[in-house]
């Protein structure tokens, strides 16, 4: 869950808006503009429709909640919810295992921050989960890392998976751009797609704003909100949080999200200390999985009487 660009991150935003530089040729540079006109006349007089090339590194199977979490290229089909509950809790714990035994700093983020700070565990209808490194960490990460497959075996050693890093080429580039390369690295389960974002931030003027960090979508941090980081424990491993955890959230969430027992189809039970699917949303899901059973069923019969049909002419 990631309420990408809430009102304050704006306001703010619009005091860099000035010194914003763009990755791509810059299309109001002359020569740029003439090479560019040529090539679409020429792809015009091809009859072909002028495209501009994109830049994102990432692909997704599609947009949206459902499809625009999971790598195009390990995407074999939408994952059960228990699928991706079990997905998610793996990947984490093979994440911070792999930062603590690199000895590189990193820590949770956005909605899976929001998620410990009520019980120490991802939020169950999260889609994503994202966490924060600093950017001389990405850049390491990007130099020494890009591409490693990491071998995991659960505690229990009853669960083992393969997971990868994919660095994103345009962590140079610290600016927002184009916005369509804003995650700079991805932690991949390679089994069905799913993968945690990983956004750096940098200091992105230290000569006229010191101590503010930031990600390429605008999410500010002052140092002090920052570290020292809090040393914790999320999904049953060492992990790390921001000092000051109850602003960073505030700021993104507003404080309901704190407050709030009601939320996405769950309530907050204070017994498990948990959040539970509500009864009404269990119903709800019966209902929606046997209105798609039936469909199938009726879909199979159409296609058997048109076979049938087929076959008797
Ligand atoms: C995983 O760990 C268990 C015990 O913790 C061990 O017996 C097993 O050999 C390990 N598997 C792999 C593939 O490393
Ligand atoms: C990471 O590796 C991929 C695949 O080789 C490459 O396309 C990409 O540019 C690399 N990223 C960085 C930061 O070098
Ligand atoms: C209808 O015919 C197609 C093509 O021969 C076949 O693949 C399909 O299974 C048949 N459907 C049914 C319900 O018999």
């Amino acid at each position: 869950m990631r309420l990408s660009t809430c009102a304050a991150a704006i306001t703010t935003a619009t005091l860099f808006a000035s010194c914003l530089a763009t990755p791509t040729p810059n299309p109001a540079d002359p020569i740029a503009r003439t090479i560019s006109d040529r090539i679409g006349r020429k792809k015009q007089q091809k009859g072909e429709k002028e495209k501009k090339p994109s830049t994102k590194y990432f692909h997704e199977p599609g947009g949206g909640n459902k499809l625009g979490h999971y790598d195009k290229r390990y995407y074999h089909g939408i994952v059960s919810d228990e699928e991706r509950q079990d997905t998610q809790s793996h990947m984490i714990r093979a994440y911070l295992n792999f930062f603590h035994e690199q000895e590189l700093d990193t820590w949770i983020a956005h909605g899976t921050l929001l998620g410990w700070w009520w019980n120490g565990q991802r939020l169950p209808w999260d889609y994503d989960l994202d966490t924060q490194v600093s950017d001389t960490t990405l850049h390491h990460l990007g130099e020494a890392h890009n591409q490693t497959r990491y071998a995991y075996n659960s505690s229990d050693g009853t669960v083992q998976r393969e997971y990868l890093i994919d660095v994103n080429p345009w962590i140079w580039e610290r600016e927002r751009g184009d916005g369509q390369n804003i995650i700079d690295a991805r932690w991949i389960d390679i089994r069905n797609g799913l993968f945690i974002d990983i956004t750096g931030l940098s200091e992105i003027h230290p000569d006229t704003h010191p101590g503010v960090w930031s990600c390429k979508n605008y999410h500010m941090y002052k140092t002090s909100e920052l570290y020292p980081m809090r040393e914790t424990m999320f999904e049953g491993v060492a992990a790390k949080v921001p000092y000051d955890y109850d602003k960073v959230l505030v700021d993104e969430y507003k404080v309901r999200a704190l407050i709030e027992t009601d939320f996405h189809g769950h309530r907050w039970d204070t017994e498990q200390r948990a959040w539970v699917k509500k009864p009404e949303t269990v119903e709800e899901e019966e209902q929606e999985r046997k209105k798609k059973e039936e469909e199938e069923k009726k879909k199979v019969a159409e296609e058997a009487r048109v076979n049938k049909s087929t076959r008797e002419s």
